[in-house]
């Protein structure tokens, strides 16, 4: 008899329903895989029949066809094995058919019959809500994630054996109580650092702030532990909380990656991560033969923070900029391109010079002209102009350091910073920034007086701002204002938003 067993498979962060259908026919024995599966599936075949066996159930020798539907669908990963094994026992009559109704399964099997975690759960549950399932079905490891979807009975066996009981009816499992998502998303600290602890710097932690209110990117330069990566870990304490709405997004590009810690379903705080110059570009971007997201979306809502960016490869910053301009990336594959969230904000680092001491009073730097520009050409111009800020953060002594003052809390910046969101949000609608008003959008919200004109074009005849490096300006300074409580931008804040455009060594 042909079964029917209802799953998912996994396209960007969503889940798409698949039907494995199993047949069992007189002829040669053995088990056949068909409808574009991959790697990990077709190895499905060896866990299930030994999980199956392990579980005690005979098999009698039938040819037995598995068929995932649609077939044009790839299926990719190990959480066929479960709907797999279920189809088998109702193919070869041992379980009946009525078990499997209005229940969608996922769940990679151990050779002993364990149910183990798989990516992807939190994009499943929504999928099974949205389409009525009666019961989810899925690995215990990965049953908090679900609960981030309620209105959803979600059944955790821990085995094959468990789950067939369960299925007869004779010893059913209790589904998991609902969780309270809330206790994940309130409150949660960053990891980063507190903005109190940097001593001194208070022209990168003006930056900082900047950066944080208007969405912006920033380069900062500066010398060997002038604190460049203390200062960029610090900015997730200073943006505003996430949303539910974000926070689920956040968690579901997590949960497709398979990098959800147990026991914190939800990703609650916006993430920072720091991916090594040496990383792949698959790594980076995102792909793979079974697409998962890269390093940009696992930074979505976050920070990507690229230290010594001029070491990373030139082709892996060039591909940076397609999600810089969007907020997604677009993977393709064969014959279809699949989409991941990605935006994020980038804040990258690097010394002045390949040895790091250009500009150092207290140390000479030994870099040939030819050297240091070799250096800093590695950073293109159009991936340059998504940078809105450029600041240097010189080396602050340590004697120096030990006499200064503690700082003002992340907590405090973090007002300023909501403060001055709240203001882009009534002015240009939720969900724009300032970093992303161009052309147009410039014109309508960040118009500038007489004086303003005035101190542009000035500004500009000296030192030769191209049209781009006008709109950067322009852009940064309507966060100025936007910080400041002001409507008009006016010609401190443009003065401040210049300083910011000159302030590095790149350009
Ligand atoms: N302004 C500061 N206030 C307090 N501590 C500081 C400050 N600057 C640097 N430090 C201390 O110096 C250490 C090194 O700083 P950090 O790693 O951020 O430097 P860096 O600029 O990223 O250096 P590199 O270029 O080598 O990556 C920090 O862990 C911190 O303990
Ligand atoms: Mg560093
Ligand atoms: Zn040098």
């Amino acid at each position: 008899m042909l079964a029917r067993v209802e799953t998912i498979a996994l396209e960007g962060i969503a889940a798409r329903p698949v039907e494995v259908e199993v047949d069992a026919s007189v002829g040669m024995p053995g088990l056949h895989i068909v409808g574009l599966p991959e790697g990990a599936v077709r190895e499905a075949k060896d866990r299930v029949t030994a999980a199956v066996g392990n579980a005690g159930i005979r098999l009698p020798k039938r040819r037995v066809t598995v068929n995932l539907a649609p077939a044009d669908l790839p299926k990719a990963g190990s959480a066929y094995d479960l709907p797999i094994a279920l189809g088998l026992l109702v193919a070869l009559g041992k379980l009946p058919a009525e078990g499997l109704k209005g229940r969608l399964f996922l769940g990679e099997l151990a050779l002993d019959g364990r149910i183990k975690p798989v990516p992807g759960v939190l994009p499943a549950a929504i999928l099974a809500r949205r389409s009525g399932f009666r019961e989810l079905i899925i690995p215990a490891e990965n049953g908090l994630e679900a609960s981030l979807a309620p209105g959803i009975a979600v059944v955790t066996p821990a085995t094959l054996t468990d789950l067939v009981w369960h299925l007869l009816g004779e010893r059913p499992l209790a589904p998991l109580a609902e969780a309270d998502w809330r206790q994940w998303l309130d409150g949660e600290r960053p990891s980063g650092g507190d903005l109190a602890d940097v001593k001194g710097q208070e022209h990168a932690k003006r930056a900082l702030e900047i950066v944080a209110a208007g969405g912006h990117n920033l380069l900062m330069s500066g010398p060997p532990g002038s604190g460049k990566t203390m200062l960029a870990r610090c900015l997730p304490g200073i943006l505003p909380h996430l949303s539910l709405d974000e926070s689920l997004e956040v968690t579901a590009v997590h949960s497709v990656a398979g990098k959800l810690p147990s026991g914190r379903p939800l990703v609650g705080s916006r993430p920072f991560r720091a991916p090594h110059h040496t990383a792949s570009h698959v790594a980076l971007i995102g792909g793979g033969s079974f697409p998962r997201p890269g390093e940009v979306s696992l930074a979505h809502r976050g920070i990507l923070f690229l230290d010594e960016i001029p070491e990373f490869g030139r082709t892996a910053l060039e591909v940076l900029r397609e999600p810089l301009e969007s907020g997604d990336v677009v993977i393709s594959r064969a014959a279809r391109s699949i989409r991941f969230p990605a935006r994020f904000q980038l804040v990258a680092a690097c010394n002045p010079c390949p040895c790091g001491h250009q500009g150092d009073p207290s140390r000479v730097c030994r870099c040939s002209p030819v050297q240091v520009s070799r250096y800093r050409s590695r950073l293109s111009g159009p991936l340059l102009d998504r940078i809105d800020l450029h600041v240097e953060v010189p080396p602050v002594p340590s004697e120096v350091l030990v006499g200064l003052p503690k700082g003002e809390s992340s907590g405090s910046v973090r007002g300023r910073v909501e403060g001055a969101r709240e203001r882009q949000g009534l002015r240009q609608g939720p969900g724009l920034l300032n970093a992303n008003l161009d052309g147009g959008d410039l014109a309508a919200h960040a118009g500038l007086s007489v004086e303003g004109r005035e101190l542009m074009l000035e500004a500009g005849r000296r030192l030769g701002f191209s049209a781009r490096t006008h709109h950067r300006v322009i852009r940064v300074a309507r966060t100025v204002a936007d910080l400041a409580g002001s409507e008009v931008i006016d010609t401190d804040h443009l003065a401040e938003a210049v300083q910011f455009r000159v302030g590095g060594r790149f350009q």
